[in-house]
């Protein structure tokens, strides 16, 4: 069972937007699928093995175990030398308030969403560039295009890696290694359950995200929102001045 050429490394392969994306790219794509729930993830490797009839890999990855990432990068590469790239979705939002108060929390959710994206994608685009060609598609947020009182922990992080990622995307350029950042906006997932009305226009579904998604790794788009009206949104939020927004109950 392998019908396709290349391999696409999924991090964070349990997250709903990450599942819903291993879906779409086991099209064109055998895959890795790599996160912590290694029962879950072997759940979701076989289903998509039997629908899709790829070749399927698991691999476990812990988000705050930065100094193992070089050696997973490794180990996708040796059991799979034809990776053409890599998602990397994982991340993990807590209550503002109560990581305002703990410190532990604020820690974990500054190094789930930025520090653990560095050390996983450094090595991987080492690897890539020395094929000069390949993929990395990151999932950011809209959270990181302004600090607002009621998230700016996580989007903290979002934006130190969305600004990571446009470095790496200008490094990439004249590597021939492509970076993609995805920025979604509600997304109906496990992260979100009572944050949101996943009947809300506003709300995409995985699913959505995910078609987002693939059609921006096979267009090269460098930034793409999830939906696309987010762009807007985010748009007149960011020019909203200082002095305003900062009265804002956001
Ligand atoms: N949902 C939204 O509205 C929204 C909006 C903007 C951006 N995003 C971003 O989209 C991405 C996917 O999230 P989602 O909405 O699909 O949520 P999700 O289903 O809750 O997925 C979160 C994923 O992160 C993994 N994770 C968390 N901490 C980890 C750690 N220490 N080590 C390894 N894996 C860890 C989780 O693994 P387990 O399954 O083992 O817990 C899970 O696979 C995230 O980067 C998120 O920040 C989501």
């Amino acid at each position: 069972m392998n019908k396709h050429a290349e391999t696409v490394i999924v991090v964070g392969a349990t997250s709903d937007i990450a599942r819903a994306t291993a879906m779409e790219l086991a099209s064109q794509w055998n895959l890795i699928l790599a996160g912590r729930n290694t029962e879950e993830l072997e759940a979701i490797a076989h289903d998509i093995q039997v629908r899709f009839e790829c070749e399927v890999t698991t691999f476990c990855f812990e988000a705050m175990d930065p100094d193992g990432h070089a050696a997973f990068i490794d180990d996708c590469f040796r059991v799979n030398d034809d990776v053409a790239g890599a998602v990397i979705c994982h991340g993990f939002l807590p209550e503002q308030i109560q990581a305002q108060r703990d410190w532990d929390l604020a820690r974990r959710t500054l190094d789930v969403n930025f520090t653990s994206c560095v050390s996983v994608i450094e090595p991987l685009m080492k690897r890539l560039e020395e094929r000069a060609q390949g993929f990395i598609a990151v999932i950011s947020s809209v959270a990181g295009d302004r600090g607002r009182q009621s998230n700016y922990l996580y989007g903290a992080a979002k934006g130190g890696l969305s600004i990571y990622l446009q470095g790496l995307r200008n490094r990439g350029r004249h590597s021939g290694v492509h970076v993609m950042t995805v920025k979604p906006g509600f997304v109906a997932t496990a992260m979100t359950v009572g944050l949101v009305n996943p009947n809300s226009p506003l709300v995409a579904t995985p699913q959505q995200v995910a078609r987002d998604i693939v059609r921006g790794i096979r267009k090269r788009k460098n930034v793409i929102y999830s939906r696309w009206f987010w762009r807007y949104i985010m748009l007149i939020i960011r020019s909203i001045p200082e002095p305003i927004f900062k009265r804002l109950r956001l």
